[in-house]
């Protein structure tokens, strides 16, 4: 096997919630060796301006690089909406968000060509999902919401009580009124919510969960440029995290769905 494929897939997120990413990675690309980076002591990133998460996003990519990825995943939705084309413009290597994956995906399911978007506050409020679905079909009419509560839901595993369903509820309902007949889960964390969200849309809507999409984006992109990992043995996990916050492990697992054997922390000078 040549160097390049032997080299590992680096994917950061804001926290440790861009590991619902990683899982999906894995499940496609058992193969691959993955580091990923948390900044686990500067998030959410979805709280804040488009400028700082900019420069935190250079920083952590900085950090992949020196690790010698072959290419890098931005596993965070907020980064991916505000950061990504100036970075994907900076760097020499393959950068992949979850935004386009997922509004790829949206523009795919609907048939009506309503789609509903929910993400962070500072997601939403870039507009770029909604830029992107009408860059692949201009007919495509957006609803889109932040809905910030999912986050510490997901983290504290309160994925289907009735909290997280009335939470779901309050948020969700004005959806059906709009019409649409897809709904983005622009947020890593929200994919661990799709049991109470799916409740709530009903059967009728299709959840686009931009982890499994960019996944698939991912091994597309790897096979194009010949650099899927061909070892045939099953991959490794590196987790490197900006602080190590109580409970870290067990939330982590939850969203990577396997256990993780080594978390180490690292600083920016
Ligand atoms: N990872 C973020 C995202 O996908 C959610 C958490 C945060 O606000 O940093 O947008």
């Amino acid at each position: 096997m040549n160097d390049e494929k032997k080299k590992p897939i680096g994917v950061f997120d804001s926290g440790i919630g861009g590991l619902t990413v990683v899982r999906e990675l894995i499940r496609r690309l058992p193969g691959e060796d993955i580091v990923y980076f948390g900044d686990t002591a500067r998030l959410p990133y979805g709280t804040k301006s488009p400028e700082t998460v900019m420069r935190f996003s250079r920083q952590n990519l900085s950090f992949l690089k020196d690790k010698n990825v072959k290419l890098i995943v931005v596993a965070c939705n907020t980064a991916s909406s505000v950061a990504l084309p100036a970075l994907e413009e900076e760097e020499d290597i393959p950068v992949i968000g979850v935004l386009l994956p997922g509004a790829r995906a949206a523009a795919a399911a609907t048939k009506n060509k309503r789609v509903g978007v929910i993400g962070t506050t500072a997601t939403i409020r870039s507009n770029a999902y909604e830029q992107a679905l009408k860059e692949i079909e201009p007919a495509i009419e957006t609803w889109s919401l932040p809905c910030p509560l999912f986050v510490p839901l997901a983290e504290e595993g309160w994925l289907d009580n009735e909290i997280a369903y009335l939470t779901a509820k309050s948020y969700l309902e004005p959806l059906a009124g709009f019409g649409a007949d897809t709904l983005v889960l622009g947020c890593t964390h929200y994919p661990l919510l799709k049991g109470v969200i799916g409740r709530v849309v009903g059967d009728g809507t299709v959840l686009v969960d931009s982890a499994q999409e960019t996944a698939i984006e991912v091994e597309g992109m790897l096979d194009q440029r010949s650099l899927r990992s061909d070892g045939g043995t099953a991959g490794t996990i590196q987790v490197y995290v900006s602080d190590v916050p109580y409970l870290i492990k067990e939330v982590g697992e939850r969203f990577l769905g396997r256990p993780i054997e080594k978390i180490e922390r690292v600083e920016f000078k």
